[in-house]
């Protein structure tokens, strides 16, 4: 069943000029880009997109990272979008990621980890509507 996940190339991907490898892979993988946008986020929508995060240590410097450059968010769609987007981006420290991950390939970093993907579907509801309306999700095709 085709199913929804929010995904955001981080400002150090974008930085390196790797927004178009990553957005190729979810393409050869099969995944429909139902919404795409570049943005510079302010405090407050960083703070909002990682509010399950307020109060850990690492928060300041989370919202810090990914406030310090434009980021490249999607829409992606397809079949358990969820689990199969989280599956290739790999774990969340670019050390300890599989080789043949987004991070695995491209992160040495848990800071710097060059993308974020929605880990629920909880989470897909609050993340897309810091970037997107429902008008801005194209229809089928
Ligand atoms: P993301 O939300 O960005 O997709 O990453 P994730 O699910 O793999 O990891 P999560 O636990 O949600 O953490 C969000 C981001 O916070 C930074 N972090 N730093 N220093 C630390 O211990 C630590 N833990 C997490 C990472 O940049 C991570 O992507
Ligand atoms: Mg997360």
């Amino acid at each position: 069943m085709a199913e929804r996940t929010f995904v955001m190339i981080k400002p150090d991907a974008v930085k390196r000029g790797l927004i178009g490898e990553i957005i190729a892979r979810f393409e050869r993988k099969g995944f429909r880009i139902k919404a795409l946008k570049m943005k510079w986020l302010t405090r407050e929508e960083a703070e909002k997109l990682y509010e399950v995060h307020r109060g850990k240590p690492f928060f300041e410097e989370l919202v810090n990272f990914i406030t310090s450059g434009p980021v490249v968010a999607m829409i992606l769609e397809g079949p358990s979008a969820i689990e199969v987007v989280r599956l290739m981006i790999g774990a969340t420290d670019g050390r300890k990621a599989a080789p043949g991950t987004i991070r695995g390939d491209y992160a040495l970093d848990i800071g710097a980890n060059v993308i974020h993907a929605s880990d629920s579907r909880e989470s897909f509801e609050r993340e897309y509507k810091v970037f997107f309306t429902d008008e801005e999700i194209v229809g089928d095709y």
